[in-house]
Formats: structure tokens, sequence, C-alpha cells
């Protein structure tokens, strides 16, 4: 079924050339008997014109043309008449009239329209195939062929060997939920599937391979959302006798070849740094968005010992007060206020007080419980000025902070909305988030627990607080981040096993009978000469996302789950038998038999 060309490749200097192509129906036009579609294919569109006076066999032929039905032409390739170029397309300055058609395979009317954005994403999701021939898609899936080569040559120019390691894995908690995989073959046990390669990768160090990666697939049970999947990509590295310094260039490096040889952008290296404590002090999170201010503000000793009780307890408890200014958003509406409130609680929150400054005047209902001293300090440190919101969080530091980084983010938008800020998806603020503590608390456990994973070294320096003061350690551990989305993270690790098992059992306080079914071959593997070593994981969906200016990694992903993870194409998850859970030892409650 032999092609001349593709539909994307013709040119006003291949008229008179005879041609054979085919590809998908994408629109008839009927002028008066003469047939007009548009020929796509993955590389482009071409007009093909049915004339009755050249054969009405064929003309014929082409009047039951559906969109999307695939067929093959022959044809002559012809200029188009002046006055009908089409300059918008590659090919719009050429027709062809066609000699021969065959239809290869007829199709029902697609439940969508190929050429239309916005259309429901279920729908889209559930006839994704479809969905795949629309050029943006196909577009997506192209760019990301080419950033994996991209970095395949790159990784390789370095020394780096591409290494698979496996999906049946064991249940090792390092943050996520697994999913679980029942053993026929070993009634009552389980594989997991792995978070990601991170125990393999470091073993692989242990194994003298000094430099891997792998383009490596990652399964992590959790809520899901725009930039989380159930199962998503890595580009997943790992290298010995290496420092910190060393993982950034070779990142730095390896972003800016993808930037280039996919959007031909230049970007500027080396990426800034930005301390952990300074991330969450200005911007309330640890992966800031730094295209706009409305940074936060400390008011801790402004309100040390104010009349306003909320404040002042908040502080006496040894909290923090802390505020923004969301520049020109005294407009908000008290639904939005409503909605920044709720946001607030729902991050643990007791309230959200705020200020409105409106015809001269501060409006809130707690402005009668300030001192004009307190109101000259936050007018001064807050640049406050007419049309202003000015939002407050009073708690323990770590909290305010928070809470006061997820109002501002959505601060942001009512602004965006209004016209009154733009997060320009073209300004690229790469940075490094570095410093954070070695361990952090959890509400769900008694114990700290690692605040990236527990195989992370903590800074040599700070060792000495390990036991006494272990909120103090910093931890070997990196983020890259871009427009308040992390892009990725890693850290140097621990290679040695006593530090690793003191580790486990006397800074996570893991059960010593845990540490040994979990991570004993982990500690064994470090006692046996394991070189200093490092790495880190870039989540690829999101990158790509980034790179081609899509809000949620699902349109990089080919087949992705939605937001409940359902394939709503395939239908799975779905049931299986009773027999199938027999053979595998499982009893599902309501479901018997056998
Ligand atoms: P981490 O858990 O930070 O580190 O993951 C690395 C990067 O993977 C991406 N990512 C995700 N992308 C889509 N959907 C998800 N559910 C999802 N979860 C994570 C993010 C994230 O920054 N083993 C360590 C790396 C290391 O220490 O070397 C790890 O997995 O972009
Ligand atoms: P209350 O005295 O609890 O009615 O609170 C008075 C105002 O302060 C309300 O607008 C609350 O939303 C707000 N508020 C209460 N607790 C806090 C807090 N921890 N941080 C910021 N604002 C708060």
């Amino acid at each position: 079924m032999k092609r001349s060309h593709s539909c994307g490749a013709l040119r006003g200097a291949d008229a008179g050339k005879e041609v054979i192509l085919a590809g998908w129906v994408s629109g008839r036009r009927d002028h008066g008997g003469v047939i007009f579609i548009d020929l796509r294919d993955r590389e482009g569109l071409t007009q093909i014109v049915f004339n009755p006076s050249l054969s009405s066999e064929i003309s014929e032929l082409a009047h039951t043309l559906r969109s999307e039905f695939v067929v093959r032409i022959v044809g002559k390739v012809s200029p188009r008449p002046e006055g009908t170029k089409n300059s918008a397309l590659a090919t719009g300055d050429v027709e062809v009239l066609a000699s021969q058609l065959e239809i290869l395979n007829p199709s029902e009317t697609p439940p969508f329209p190929l050429d239309e954005e916005g259309v429901n994403e279920d729908l889209r999701l559930r006839y994704r195939y479809l969905d795949l021939r629309r050029e943006s898609m196909a577009k997506a899936l192209r760019a990301r062929h080419q950033a994996a080569l991209a970095i395949r040559r790159y990784l390789d120019a370095q020394g780096f060997l591409e290494i698979e390691t496996p999906i049946l894995f064991k249940s090792t908690p390092e943050g996520a939920r697994e999913y679980l995989v029942p053993s026929r073959i070993n009634p009552g046990r389980f594989y997991a599937l792995p978070q990601s390669p991170q125990q393999f990768k470091q073993l692989l160090m242990v194994g003298g391979v000094e430099k891997y990666f792998q383009i490596a697939r990652c399964f992590r049970d959790e809520d899901l959302r725009a930039d989380r999947q159930p199962e998503f990509t890595q580009i997943d590295l790992e290298m010995s006798f290496i420092e910190r310094e060393d993982i950034y260039a070779l990142i730095e490096g390896l972003v800016k070849t993808v930037w280039k040889e996919v959007k031909g952008i230049d970007l500027p290296t080396p990426f800034p740094r930005v301390k952990y404590r300074e991330a969450l002090d200005l911007y309330g999170v640890d992966k800031p968005d730094r295209r706009y201010g409305l940074t936060l503000v400390d008011f801790t000793e402004t309100f040390r010992t104010s009349t306003f009780k909320v404040f002042q307890s908040a502080v006496a408890a040894g909290g923090v007060v802390k505020a923004f200014n969301a520049k020109g958003l005294a407009m908000v509406t008290t639904g939005q206020i409503e909605d920044l409130t709720n946001l607030a609680k729902s991050h643990g929150a007791k309230g959200l007080a705020w200020i409105k400054v409106e015809k001269g005047e501060w409006k809130s209902p707690i402005v009668k419980f300030f001192s004009e001293a307190e109101k000259k300090t936050l007018t001064e440190k807050l640049k406050v000025e007419e049309g202003d919101l000015l939002l407050f969080g009073a708690d323990q530091w770590l909290a305010a902070c928070e809470v006061l980084g997820f109002v501002r983010i959505r601060c942001a938008e009512y602004l965006e909305k209004a016209g009154k800020l733009k997060r320009d998806p073209a300004h690229l603020d790469f940075h490094w988030v570095v410093d954070f503590p070695l361990l952090r608390k959890d509400p769900e456990h008694p114990n700290m627990v690692a605040s990236h994973h527990p195989f992370t070294a903590p800074v040599e320096e700070d060792l000495q607080w390990l036991e006494s003061e272990p909120e103090k350690v910093r931890g070997q551990h990196y983020d890259l981040v871009l427009n308040g989305v992390e892009l990725g993270g890693g850290s140097i690790r621990i290679h040695k096993g006593e530090l690793q098992d003191k580790v486990f059992r006397e800074i996570l306080k893991i059960p010593a009978d845990m540490v040994t079914s979990r991570f004993g071959y982990m500690i064994e593997a470090l006692k046996f000469g394991a070189p200093p070593h490092g790495g880190i994981a870039l989540g690829f969906d999101r990158l790509m996302a980034l790179l081609l200016g899509q809000e949620s990694i699902r349109d990089v992903i080919a087949f992705p789950k939605n937001a409940r993870g359902q394939d709503v194409m395939s239908g799975s998850p779905a049931e299986v038998t009773a027999r199938q859970l027999k053979e595998i030892h499982i009893q599902v409650e309501g479901v018997s038999g056998s």
C-alpha cells in the first residue's frame, strides 16, 4: 500500500506530480458537484478535489465519504487557483486532483468533532484513539518522543547506562500508598508495584554501575489531581562518587538540552537556589511560583502584645502572625472571601482574618481591635494602598506559612481573572529548593517522618543534632521547581549501613523486626562497601506538560487515567471472576462461590 508522500509534504514546486496519499477524511465540502476533502495523516492535511468532469465514477464514490473514513487516493498535484490558497496550511498552495479513490475503511460518526478544543475530557478519554488523531495530542506525543530521545542522548554522552528495574517489587513504604499484587504461587504473599526505582538504583550503585538512568514507570495509589497520575513516568538517575553540586550541573544541562531541542529555547543556567526556609517564609510553599509577588511578611513582633486576642494568643503559644497584600483585590466578593476562608480551614487554619482597603477606609470585622501603631506598621510593611486586600494567618510557623501559601495562589487566580496579574507561561522560573529539614512531623505518625525519603543523607555538619534535636538537621535533599510545580527531587543518600540502620530504628522509630523484614537487605547491601552516591528523579509527565504549556499531565500521556483513577475506555479497574480471586487466594466481601 505504497504512499508517495505524506499529507504534510506537498508544496507548490510539486505541481504536476502524480502522487499517492492515504489518511483520514477530516472534512468534506460539496461545491456544486465538485467534492473537496481535507485528507489528514499524522504529518498534516492536504486538500483533495474530486471533479465529476474528470471521473464521474469516483466523484460519486467521493459523495459517500464521511469524517474519519480511511482512504487512499491517486491524483495529480495542482496549484490552487489564485484566491483559494491557504497560508495557514503548510500544503495550502496546492491541491490534489484525484483520479482514483479507494475506501480502505469507513468510519462511524465520531462522537465529538476532532478539530475542536474544549471537548468534555471523559468523552475524549472514552475514545482516546480518536482523541489522539487531534493535532494537539499528536504534537504532544511527538514532542514527548523527541524529549525522551534528547534525554537518552544527553545521558549516554555523560556515560550513563540505561537499566531496567523490576515492576513486581516488595512493599517498602517510602511515602505514598502502594499498589499490591497477590502472588498465586506464594499464597498470602504480595508484590508491590514500585513508587519509584529508588532502592534498585541505590543497589545498582553498590553493584558498581556508577551512572544509571531509566525512563521509569512508577506507581502510587494517591488522590489524583491535574499533575498526579496513579502510574507516571520519571527520568530517574543515580551516580556514585558525587556531591550535590554534580547533580545540579548535570540536571541543568539536561533541562537545557530538552528545552533547546524541543522548543528551540536557550535557558540561562545555573538555576538560582532558594532555601526551604526562605521559600516558606516568602511564598508559603516549598515549590514557589515566583513569577508574581504577593509575598508573605512577618508581623509576629507587631502583635506580641496586641489587644486582638486571636493574634496575640497565637504568638504567646510560640507561633507567628504573617500577612500578605493581595494588591488590588479589594473588589473580592463575599463569596470569594468565604471561599478563601474555607480554603484556609481545609488546610487546618482556625480562620482567615482579612482587611479590605476601600474609599480610604479599612473594612473588616477585626479592624476595631487594631491600634494606630499596628495599622501604621502594616501600612508600611505591606505597602498598603487604596484597593488592596490584606490576608492574615496566625499559627505555628509552618502552619501559618502553608495556609497563606494556598490563599496566595488562590488570590493570584482571582487577580489574573480580573486582569490585574499575569502568570506568564513563557516566563520560566527554574530554581532549586535546597536545605530541607531531614525530618518532619506528620499528623498521622507518632514520630517524625523523613521529609524526602528515609535514604536521604543528613547534612554532614548537622549530624551532631541527629539524636538531640532532630528537627534541626538538614537533609542533603534538593527539589527542582518550575513556576510553582515540583518538577523533580532527589538527594545524596546514606551510604553506610550503620547510619541507615540508626535512622530507621532510632530516628524514625520503626520497630526493629519491621526494619529487618522491610529494609534489611538495603542495610546489609550498604555494609558491603557501598560507594558514596546520590541521584534525582524528574517527573517526565510534568516536564512535558510544562514544556508544552498544558495544564494537565493527562494531555501529554497517551492513555492516562481520569481523575477517579479509571480508564473509561477499557473500563478498568474492573471486577474479576470468583475463580480468578480463588486462584490468588483473595476473598472479596460480597463476592462468594468458587
Ligand atoms: P519524588 O517522590 O519526589 O522522588 O518523585 C520525583 C518526581 O516525580 C514526579 N511525581 C509524579 N508525577 C505524576 N504523578 C504522580 N503521582 C507523581 N508523583 C511524583 C514529580 C516528582 O518531583 N525516588 C525519589 C527520587 C530520588 O530521590 O532520586 C522520588 O521518587 O515531578
Ligand atoms: P474569631 O475571634 O475566632 O471570630 O476570629 C476573628 C477573625 O479572625 C475572623 O475573621 C477569623 O476568621 C480570624 N481568625 C481566627 N483565627 C485565626 C487565625 N489563626 N489566623 C488568622 N485569622 C484568624
